[in-house]
């Protein structure tokens, strides 16, 4: 049993699949509830529960703890579809776990027509293209933004077939096909969501401040990280959702206030990878990225892509810690250097001459930084099986030390491995994470 905080935030630092479902996952089972608030089935979560690997994109990593609730929040685009897929994936594994799944009434719908929108996006954009995960999900969060999104609520509402028409005229101007197709596809679209969903509404945000106001134990789980956020990332390579704290406040309307703060985990691998397109100054190219590839299983948990692979980028990490409001970091996949007799970790940028110690406020320069290199020697030696913060490696200790001074956070938990026990508590039993607002 870990001294956890009340309210955990999980943030990933850089462009998603740090590790984040494992860290969860390791820590649920001390949370009344898990709060998923931000993008939609673009997320891909692993988990490993009985020995089977499963993929999670909608339903929060907790699931597999008899006791958390797992609660989807509005901030969340909903593939009908894709939920029903998860939802029976899970029932397999779990029978019954459906009594603890609620999904806010307010969430808005990302039906098929988003992901023919987000493919024929991509097309236009030829080269040029952000590299989506096909899923729709910024067409979804663009009909948020234009009031023209079907919320589950509306699913229930007399008013439902003038929501349908608006969203089937607006798709058949934009695709240029006939409109009448597009609406009777979008009626049967809606009312498989209702059959399948309904069942799960919940007014969530009365939910979750009931559990505020009896200082219930709340993990909040995002999704992507922070350079992949729709303000602070790499625009415009970025997701169409916010993954940092602000991402939090809107997606839930939860607010922290001092009787309430939120420490934040920020999840960290030990080398940085990338899905689709745009700038990556410590890409490696070559027989390592091929050695990350595969001992570091890096293929796009959603897509199947294989992922970029770079050294550590320390800038990125700075950024993630500030624009994040991190204030205690989890460093991922060291075991992945077991056999490597160096290491290296970009500690800052030079950016046509200028030297940087975060990305460049103007993203479009971010192709323009040269990574700035620190080498480490290797441990040289299997650590799969290290649990206790005494037994990690000389070498293995400076690269965490080297984390530490060089983005001023320190590291509560490593973890060496795929399963569960493959873990380190840094600082023993106690979290003792800072909190948020300080
Ligand atoms: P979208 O979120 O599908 O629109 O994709 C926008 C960008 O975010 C692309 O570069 C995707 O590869 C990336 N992306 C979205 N979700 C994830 C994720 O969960 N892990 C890694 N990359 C992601």
């Amino acid at each position: 049993m870990k001294h956890v905080p009340q309210l955990l935030y999980i943030v990933g630092t850089h462009f998603g699949d740090e590790g984040k479902g494992k860290i969860v996952d390791t820590l649920a089972s001390q949370y009344d509830y898990a709060v998923r608030f931000s993008g939609g089935n673009n997320a891909g979560h692993t988990l490993y529960h009985q020995g089977k690997k499963i993929v999670l994109h909608l339903i929060p990593s907790a699931i597999f703890h008899p006791n958390t609730t797992c609660v989807i929040a509005q901030g969340v685009v909903l593939d009908p579809y894709g939920l029903q897929e998860e939802i029976k994936q899970v029932s397999t594994l779990m029978p019954g776990f459906d009594r603890r799944l609620a999904i806010s009434g307010n969430c808005a719908l990302l039906f098929p027509l988003h992901r023919d929108l987000d493919s024929m996006r991509e097309t236009s954009l030829g080269n040029k293209k952000i590299g989506t995960t096909g899923k729709g999900i910024g067409p979804a969060y663009e009909d948020i933004s234009a009031r023209r999104a079907i919320r589950l609520y509306d699913l229930l509402s007399p008013n439902l077939p003038d929501k349908l028409h608006t969203l089937a005229h607006h798709a058949s101007v934009i695709m240029q096909q006939p409109f009448d197709v597009i609406y009777s596809k979008l009626c049967c679209d809606a009312e498989f969501a209702k059959q399948t969903l309904s069942p799960f509404i919940v007014d969530t945000n009365t939910l979750l401040r009931d559990a505020l106001e009896k200082n219930r134990p709340i993990l909040f789980e995002g999704a992507q990280g922070i350079m992949l956020d729709l303000y602070a990332g790499s625009w415009p390579y970025v997701t169409s959702s916010s993954s940092t704290f602000a991402g939090l406040l809107t997606g839930t309307q939860i607010v922290p206030s001092p009787s309430n703060p939120v420490s934040v985990l920020g999840v960290c691998k030990a080398y940085t990878t990338r899905v689709g397109g745009g700038p990556f100054p410590t890409e490696i190219e070559g027989p390592i990225q091929d050695y990350l590839v595969e001992k570091g299983s890096e293929f796009g948990s959603t897509t199947g892509r294989k992922r970029r692979c770079g050294w550590l980028d320390l800038p990125m990490l700075r950024h993630a810690v500030r624009q994040g409001t991190v204030t205690s970091l989890c460093i991922t996949k060291l075991d992945v250097f077991d056999t490597f007799d160096t290491i290296s970790v970009c500690t800052m940028y030079d950016c046509n001459g200028r030297l940087l110690r975060y990305p460049p406020d103007n993203m479009n320069e971010l192709e323009f930084c040269k990574p700035i290199f620190t080498m480490l020697p290797g441990w040289k030696q299997s650590t799969n099986h290290i649990t206790d913060k005494n037994k990690i490696p000389t070498e293995m200790q400076s690269f965490i030390s080297l984390i530490e001074q060089e983005v001023g956070v320190s590291i509560a938990i490593i973890s060496v491995g795929t399963n569960r026990e493959n873990i380190v508590w840094c600082r023993g039993e106690d979290l003792n994470l800072h909190e948020f607002p300080h």
